[in-house]
């Protein structure tokens, strides 16, 4: 049992799994993510989707326009598509993106463009490998049953490590406890983003009570078993589990409707609320490891300079952003920036 003083300073975390989206959208969201994180590795699964040299830069400088001032560097990836060229990734590697995201075809919010296997992306995967670009993956497979994807999306990852063994892979915002034991055991070339949203809540949060679709996202919240494996994790002390928040905005029209879009917002209380958890269950340097350290190892880039410093104050999450409801809109947050 840890309690951390009233005032904590640690070094400034990054994000390394976020969603911004474009437009006046983007203009909302990217700042409250500016607020409590140096860097983030920016999701593209935009419309339309990052996936060239040229979007690319456009989009990196639409998200450092709206974040200036803050110190905020967006890190980006692009979207793999299928027969991908090892030219073009070699362009995209010149831009400086980071990561290459796999989205199996159908999985999620604009996933229809997606990959149906990964022999689609053997040459791009490769030259990947070859230039040190990691693979993030969203691994989920979605003809299977809902609670049952990410498990049986397990023996495909396992092809892609087994055919590429020194490509670094990242399993995105891992949600079951067959998924968190393929990191633990896997080699040293593959490693896990964990969510604030997977860590605390499970799907009695979603659908035990009322309905609440601002607690749904892909992959889904699930068993208090599978909670317990990734928290078991994040306070390990384990370097192949670092945080990404998978904070991913929709209007709130979007989601209220019968077929609701994926997705939570979560960058506006993330933070504050991870805090919290490793102070009731872990330490400062476990939560300084997992928020400010590992991510940054693993993607080989050096780590965040600057300090944020967070005071015990309670405050509110605001229930709306412009037309996006945040993650846990209302309730009381425990700390928050000095
Ligand atoms: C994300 C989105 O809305 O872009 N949705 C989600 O439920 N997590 C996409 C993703 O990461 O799956
Ligand atoms: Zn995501």
């Amino acid at each position: 049992m840890s309690f951390f003083p009233n005032k904590i300073s640690i070094r400034k975390p990054d994000d390394m799994h976020l969603h911004l989206r474009q437009g006046d959208t983007l203009k909302i969201v990217a700042p409250e993510s500016a607020k409590w994180f140096s860097r983030a590795l920016i999701m593209p699964n935009t419309i339309p989707p990052i996936n060239n040299s040229e979007r690319l830069i456009a989009y990196r400088k639409e998200i450092e326009e709206a974040t200036l001032g803050s110190g905020f560097s967006p890190l980006m990836s692009f979207k793999l598509y299928p027969n991908m060229k090892e030219e073009d990734v070699i362009k995209l590697s010149e831009v400086g993106a980071v990561a290459g995201k796999l989205y199996p075809e159908g999985s999620t919010t604009n996933a229809e463009d997606g990959v149906k296997s990964y022999e689609q992306i053997k040459e791009a995967l490769s030259a990947m490998s070859k230039l040190g670009i990691l693979l993030a993956i969203h691994g989920e497979k979605p003809d299977s049953f809902v609670l049952d994807r990410e498990k049986d999306y397990l023996p495909e990852l396992f092809k892609i490590i087994e055919h590429f063994p020194d490509l670094k892979i990242v399993l995105e915002h891992v949600s079951c406890v067959e998924a968190v034991n393929a990191v633990i055991n896997g080699p040293a070339t593959l490693a896990a983003t964990i969510t604030v949203h997977h860590l605390l809540i499970t799907l009695d949060d979603l659908i035990g009570g009322g309905l609440n679709p601002h607690n749904f996202c892909k992959p889904v919240v699930k068993t208090p078993k599978d909670r317990e494996a990734i928290q078991s994790a994040a306070l390990s002390g384990n370097r192949k589990f670092f945080f990404g928040s998978d904070s991913a905005p929709h209007p709130e029209t979007s989601k209220l409707t019968k077929s609701g879009s994926a997705g939570i917002f979560s960058a506006p209380a993330a933070f504050p609320l991870l805090v919290s958890f490793f102070e009731k269950n872990g330490s400062k340097d476990l939560l300084e490891d997992f928020t400010s350290r590992f991510g940054a190892e693993f993607y080989n880039l050096p780590l965040n300079k600057s300090i944020i410093t967070l005071e015990r104050k309670e405050r509110k999450v605001p229930e709306k952003f412009s037309t996006i409801v945040p993650f846990m809109a209302g309730s009381s947050l425990e700390w928050d920036i000095l």
